[in-house]
């Protein structure tokens, strides 16, 4: 038999990929099983597919935890192990122009969060986490606790747009809204930043006049269904490899990023 890899997701809503993910794991599509199932959201109704399947699921209530810190920001306990410079230098999801006292009550308070959901899913209880609609962002706290390898990224995310194109919240909205007569969603690793971590795969499909947001979305979400599972494989296989580029530009200059090299299948 396969050895099959652990895999650790983290939802907000629905959680159809989760559902899509649970379903290539028992027809044995990939070679995975799916440990935990996590939300920021008690009302996350994907939470509600793990159980049905069995599989032990939980919740850190964000927006409690940030409404406490809020309310009374004296009293916020960040982990011991939290080194506010350390996640502030690496941190890129703001702009070094961004106001210092609201980037460190911003990293602080999801830091209070990110330990609470270390606790629940200890590093080593699983080999790959998979974000499925997860909508909150993770700091270096967090990512750094669990990417103990550097050269192994070992989080994905599913986002719903041809990235780097449209990262944020609403990627089928901004391509809807901006004219794009290509639409699509990227799944790839986490790094520091918004949504902008190396790529694992794509895919692309036209929009066609008379598409409405909701088509989009809909024709968006079956090729998400397809794509997570397929990523996972990959990784299940030990197929992907990060790899640091460097390019020379046409009018000087290099530019250098890690990149993703899917290798060949043994
Ligand atoms: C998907 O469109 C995913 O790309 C985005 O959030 C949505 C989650 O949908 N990150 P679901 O909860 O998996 O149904």
């Amino acid at each position: 038999m396969k050895k099959k890899i652990r895999v650790g997701a983290l939802i907000s809503g629905g959680g159809t990929n989760l559902q899509a993910i649970i379903d290539a794991s028992r027809t044995g599509a990939i070679d995975a099983d799916v440990v935990f199932v996590g939300s920021d959201n008690p009302a996350a109704k994907g939470l509600e597919r793990a159980r049905r399947h069995g599989i032990s699921d939980w919740v850190v209530d964000y927006a409690a935890v940030l409404r406490a810190c809020r309310q009374d920001p004296g009293k916020v306990r960040p982990p011991e192990d939290f080194q506010l410079e350390d996640v502030r230098a690496k941190q890129a999801i703001f702009p070094p122009s961004a106001d210092r006292n609201s980037v460190d009550a911003y990293l602080t308070s999801r830091a209070v969060a990110e330990a609470r959901l270390l606790r629940a899913m200890p590093p080593d209880s699983f080999d790959l986490l998979v974000l499925a609609g997860f909508m909150r962002n993770l700091t270096p706290y967090f990512i750094d606790r669990v990417n103990t390898d550097r050269t192994r990224p070992r989080i994905m995310n599913i986002h719903p747009a041809l990235l780097p194109a449209f990262p944020g919240t609403d990627g089928y909205g901004d391509t809807f809204r901006y004219g794009c007569k290509v639409a699509g969603c990227t799944v790839h690793f986490v790094d520091y930043g918004e949504d902008s971590g190396p790529i694992i795969g794509q895919r692309a499909f036209a929009v066609h006049e008379g598409d409405t947001l909701d088509s989009i979305r809909r024709r968006g979400l079956e090729q998400e269904w397809q794509l997570y599972p397929e990523c996972i494989q990959l990784f299940a296989e030990g197929r992907l490899k990060t790899v640091r580029m460097r390019h020379d530009r046409p009018g000087g200059g290099v530019s250098e990023r890690t990149v993703v090299q899917v290798m060949p299948k043994k």
